[in-house]
């Protein structure tokens, strides 16, 4: 038998705050259809004054509890994806561990931005497989609109907040890749391209900072290290871009997610998008897209799944699973 780590359970949470394209014609120099166009967002939610991103975690984290129908005292670990933690320190898991009520186990943050949910998966499953967990929260939680520099067009249309997540628990496999749960994962990072997609403050230096992006360049980068990634991954279970039933994509711009589709050979009917309704969540993306194409119907008990991201640092990877 073989030790799987599979998601049993999956949940989001939108802060209620909707904000169209169309509002940020009244302050910035852009329109709707420029958005529109070169990113495939139409609308983001924001979070409300107040409102942190443990707080989203938090809602998410029982939706996926929910979901799975365990209780938090069958959760050993909570790994939490962010870049926008709500304080420096304690991490903002260990603020979900104590909203949720768990006061055993473990919990911390993870931080490799846009990949952040893709490292947490990989780290969770690594927890579940070397036998440290059997039931892991795995969440993707951000307040990105807390980082944006409003005056930047190139930038502040593009992201939004939001949280994802899921349970991820030990099961016995036969080892083959028709066995529920990770797969396989793939993980990388170059720090060369740091100045590509990064915040100019921080707590080593003097203010929080706003996000700076050469979106082109980062655009550049994402296809062709998106697809390589979920190669490569595909590779490491054996499998082939023939037996994938969902490319869940990190939601930066419909033009990435449908390049990436293209160079790996697949249709964009095999690929669940939710960049239109989202925007840039930057970690909680995949777990957002995961719950939603869950909801739509359109993620069912035993397809095959690559999940790919990209973001700062540069970082990126891919996890595939079968759920
Ligand atoms: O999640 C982490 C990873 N991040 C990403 O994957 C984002 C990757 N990049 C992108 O999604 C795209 O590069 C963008 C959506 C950011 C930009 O699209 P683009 O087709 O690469 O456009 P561009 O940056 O080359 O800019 C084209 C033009 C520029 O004007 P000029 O220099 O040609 O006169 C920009 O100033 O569009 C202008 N522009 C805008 N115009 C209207 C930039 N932002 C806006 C805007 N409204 N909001």
């Amino acid at each position: 038998m073989t030790r799987r780590a599979v998601i049993t359970g999956v949940g989001h949470y939108l802060p209620e705050r909707v904000v169209e394209n169309a509002e940020f014609e009244a302050s910035l120099e852009t329109t709707d259809e420029w958005i529109r166009s070169r990113s495939g967002i139409e609308r983001r939610h924001f979070a409300a004054e107040g409102e942190t991103t443990s707080d989203l975690a938090t809602h998410a984290a029982r939706a996926a509890l929910n979901d799975a129908g365990c209780e938090v005292e069958d959760i050993d670990a909570i790994v939490l994806a962010t870049s926008t933690a709500d304080l420096t320190f304690p991490s903002a898991a260990t603020m979900v561990q104590s909203a949720l009520g768990m006061t055993r186990g473990f919990a911390f943050d993870l931080q490799a931005v846009c990949a952040g949910f893709v490292y947490a998966l990989s780290n969770a499953n690594a927890l579940i497989l070397s036998g440290q967990a059997n039931r892991v929260l795995v969440i993707g939680a951000e307040t990105f609109s807390r980082i944006m520099d409003w005056t930047d067009r190139s930038t502040c249309v593009l992201f939004g907040d939001g949280a994802g997540a899921v349970v991820l628990e030990a099961q016995e496999g036969t080892g083959s890749s028709e066995d529920r749960g990770l797969l396989s994962t793939d993980l990388n990072s170059d720090g060369r391209y740091k100045d590509l997609l990064y915040v100019d403050g921080g707590v080593s230096t003097e203010n929080t900072g706003f996000l700076r992006m050469q979106g082109n360049q980062v655009f550049r980068h994402a296809v062709e290290k998106l697809a390589s990634t979920a190669t490569t991954a595909l590779e490491k279970a054996e499998l082939t871009a023939d037996d994938v039933d969902w490319i869940v994509p990190h939601q930066a711009n419909i033009r990435i997610i449908q390049g990436t589709a293209k160079k790996m050979g697949l249709s964009m009917d095999k690929v669940v998008v939710t960049v239109q309704d989202h925007g840039n969540t930057s970690a909680a993306s995949i777990p957002l897209a995961l719950s939603v194409g869950k909801q739509r119907g359109q993620i069912k008990q035993g397809d095959l799944i690559v999940a790919e991201a990209i973001g700062g640092g540069l970082a990126w990877g891919a996890v595939v699973l079968r759920w």
